[in-house]
């Protein structure tokens, strides 16, 4: 079993920490915030996301340990992560935090006798791990990467609110290497464990494999909301056309005689635009990298565009289709998380709404299961939070959900049950449009 630290307690330093001791390596997990040290360290998940709480009970204080002391955690371990935010500042990602890392462990690593290997877990842009962290590192340790200390770029792919089963079932493993025996390595920290595709590359490679794949990702989303919206414009639903597209064996191939649509499909659906800590912050770094390097990153300029617009078609949806909706003050919004099974709020496409809303002077009431009480932080008395889904449909006329979570499938019983006429604006295309009487949906004539 290897010894590992991992700086950085965010999600990704979190969660891997937690997963690496889950499979029984030795991990420490430094942060300089105290109270998280201390939460992990009481088996209390600063973050909630499903199975962490069970790998905290499970794994603290036998394979995993928090910490505020870096020097003490790098020296005691073989690898270390930097799993440390990098924050979107307008036009570029901030390093800060990277930079500061890779000089903390220069430090130490200086008198460390033993072979280290440091990886880049956060994301960053291409050629950060060579031309920054790299230069960082042996100044401070005095040492040379590729003898003394190895450096290996390994992205990760985790989603938020399945992110533990990301970690156990990956679909591929991305080991960037600086030299091969770094690579070999980290892969063996993995391969003991998982089944499962190894991409072994260089840096550089494996930092533009983690933008591609969100970029592309991204891009799937943004081109389905363009055409559902004119889906909607010219008065037909965008499953159907979807579903007509998706058929094409090209999306849908026959395995075996039976054919199997891939779970990329899901990102072609039109929705109310995507949200999160990584897609609109990698997408506008990506975009700004490359203008940087003088091209015209048009593609991604767009995907940006036409995210950020997208929240406005619930407005033009309320506007156009619910029947007096001026008359209609009360508005309740279901779903705060960008997406399911997650309290995460950032970047939600909930924000721009209530915000919208708000000018044109509604009463706004939110209902979500876990991220409820982040949305109501952001905007305190202005809204009003709901603490069950049933209880608040009938104070309110008009329903707008936009995060799907499991539990508004049951939203067609509850709403023809207590209050059939109300209007639904279905920001997710979540529920049937025939299953209650007022529906509107996103991409749908
Ligand atoms: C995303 C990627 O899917 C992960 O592979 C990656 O590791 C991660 O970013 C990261 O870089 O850390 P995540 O942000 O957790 O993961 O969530 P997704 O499930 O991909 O959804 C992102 C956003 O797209 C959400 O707001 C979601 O509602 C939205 N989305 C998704 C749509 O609007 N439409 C869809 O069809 C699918």
């Amino acid at each position: 079993m290897a010894k590992i630290s991992i700086i950085g307690t965010g999600y990704v330093g979190l969660i891997s920490g937690a997963c690496f001791s889950e499979i029984g390596h030795h991990v420490t997990c430094v942060d300089l915030d105290e109270v998280k040290v201390n939460n992990i360290n009481n088996k209390t998940p600063p973050i909630y996301e499903a199975g962490l709480q069970e790998l905290l009970d499970k794994n603290v204080g036998v394979t995993l340990f928090a910490t505020n002391d870096l020097q003490d955690a790098v020296l005691n371990s073989d690898y270390t992560f930097i799993a440390v935010g990098t924050p979107y500042k307008g036009d570029y990602i901030d390093l800060t935090f990277i930079k500061e890392s890779a000089k903390q462990i220069g430090q130490v690593l200086k008198d460390k006798s033993s072979h280290h290997t440091v990886i880049v877990k956060s994301t960053v842009i291409p050629k950060t791990t060579s031309d920054v962290v790299k230069p960082i590192i042996e100044k401070y340790s005095q040492k040379n990467i590729g003898t003394d200390i190895g450096l290996v770029m390994n992205p990760e792919f985790l989603r938020e609110g399945v992110a533990i089963d990301d970690f156990m079932n990956p679909d591929r493993v991305v080991i960037g290497g600086f030299d091969e025996h770094s690579s070999k390595l980290v892969k063996s920290l993995y391969d003991f464990y998982f089944d499962t595709d190894y991409v072994l590359t260089d840096t550089t490679t494996a930092e533009m494999i983690k933008y591609s794949a969100n970029s592309l990702l991204a891009t799937l989303i943004s081109f389905s909301n363009e055409i559902g919206n004119l889906c909607a414009t010219v008065g037909v639903d965008s499953q159907e056309v979807e579903r007509g597209v998706c058929l094409d064996e090209r999306f849908s191939p026959f395995v075996n005689n039976e054919r199997v649509f891939p779970t990329s499909i899901k990102y072609l659906e039109a929705g109310c635009g995507f949200g999160g800590s990584c897609f609109p912050k990698d997408i506008k770094a990506l975009h700004a990298f490359g203008e940087k390097q003088n091209l015209n990153m048009q593609m991604l300029n767009s995907v940006i565009n036409i995210n950020k617009a997208q929240p406005q078609q619930i407005i033009s949806i309320l506007k156009n289709k619910v029947l007096n909706y001026k008359n209609k003050k009360n508005i309740l919004i279901l779903g705060a998380a960008f997406k399911s099974n997650t309290d995460d709020i950032r970047e939600s496409a909930t924000i721009p709404v209530i915000e919208m809303l708000l000018e044109m002077k509604f009463k706004i009431s939110l209902y979500d299961p876990v991220a409820g009480k982040n949305m109501h932080k952001l905007f305190k008395e202005k809204i009003f939070l709901e603490d069950s889904l049933a209880s608040s449909i009938q104070t309110n006329d008009i329903v707008i959900l936009m995060t799907m979570w499991d539990e508004f499938f049951d939203l067609p019983n509850i709403i023809n049950k207590i209050k059939p006429d109300i209007d639904l604006i279905d920001g997710r295309r979540q529920i049937g449009k025939n299953s209650v009487k007022n529906y509107f949906g996103i991409g749908l004539g």
